[in-house]
């Protein structure tokens, strides 16, 4: 499939031609089968069945999301998220009675990162501190990832950042890879559910992880108005997690960068002033208008 049409295919579905440029050439393939599974020989043909039949077009937007994860992707995330945002939402969820503490992984993929947050709160609760109980909302609009999750199988290359201690406590081998212990499966709502046209799963999440999707692969406006969706769903004082090559313009958000690590927010109550949003959003320290609140940072190298 040629880029033009690669590109048509992805401005039907708002998608960010930019955001896809490491995982193009894959996702053309699947996309290419599909055009040929329906006899599409131009794309103006395939273009036309996605707007007149809404199970294709369902089908080609499934083709189009990109189920790449890994377990604690992003080291440096969580080893902040372990040394400073956990420490911090226990002693305030202790003070204000409130539990569990609940967490949203919107676009979830294989589980890999709501696992991760699991194992990673019981290593603290076994070792550092008295962890309240956790609830985690999994949610992801393929169910294809989300049944990989509920079986909680994976390859060897999604382990590689977990120590040999963590993978022998929360995993035994199996004859395809590893599985999570059938004990440590529990408190996870797997959901399938699309965050551009639902709204969040519940509210008053603690930590939400908005990571490698929504601010990568949409567009604007689409991105914008599910982004200030999901903000919603987040608690005051609470934490929102971005990927490592995402960025926020916080102009005109209730949101403050965490000092020790770029891709955390936390929420506040009312917009910040320029000089008290922590860290500069544009490098030239320009004015965004909310028509680019988020984007792939790639933006700005
Ligand atoms: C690259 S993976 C990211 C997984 C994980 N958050 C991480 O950072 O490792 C992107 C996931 O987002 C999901 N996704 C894409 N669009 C979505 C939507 N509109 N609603 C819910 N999930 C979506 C995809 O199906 C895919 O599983």
């Amino acid at each position: 499939m040629d880029d033009e049409s690669f590109r048509l295919i992805l401005r039907f579905f708002n998608l960010s031609w930019r955001g896809y440029r490491k995982v193009r050439k894959g996702v053309k393939k699947r996309i290419a089968r599909h055009t040929q599974e329906y006899g599409c020989r131009k794309i103006s043909d395939y273009l036309l069945l996605l707007q007149e039949n809404p199970e294709i077009a369902d089908k080609a937007r499934k083709l189009l999301t990109v189920p790449i994860s890994r377990f604690f992707r992003d080291e440096r995330l969580w080893e902040v998220i372990s040394a400073s945002v956990i420490p911090r939402l226990v002693q305030e969820i202790e003070l204000s009675g409130r539990r569990p503490v609940r967490v949203w992984s919107a676009g979830c993929s294989c589980g890999e990162e709501a696992f991760s947050l699991k194992i990673l709160w019981d290593q603290i609760g076994k070792r550092f501190l008295k962890v309240p109980p956790i609830e985690i909302w999994a949610t992801d609009t393929n169910p294809e990832v989300l049944e990989k999750a509920r079986a909680g199988i994976y390859p060897q290359s999604s382990l590689r950042n977990l120590s040999s201690y963590t993978l022998q406590d929360y995993f035994i081998p199996v004859s395809n890879g590893f599985s999570i212990r059938e004990g440590f499966k529990g408190e996870i709502h797997w959901i399938q559910h699309d965050f551009i046209s639902e709204s969040p799963p519940c509210m008053n999440f603690d930590i939400i992880f908005l990571r490698n999707n929504l601010l990568t692969y949409y567009e604007p406006p689409t991105k914008i108005r599910a982004f200030v969706q999901i903000l919603t769903a987040l608690g005051t004082g609470r934490f929102l997690i971005i990927g490592n090559n995402e960025e926020i313009h916080t102009e005109g958000l209730p949101l403050k960068r965490c000092s020790e690590y770029r891709c955390i927010f936390e929420k506040c109550l009312a917009p910040l002033s320029r000089r008290d949003r922590g860290g500069s959003q544009t490098p030239n320290g320009g004015s965004r208008v909310a028509r680019d609140v988020a984007s792939p940072r790639d933006e700005f190298n």
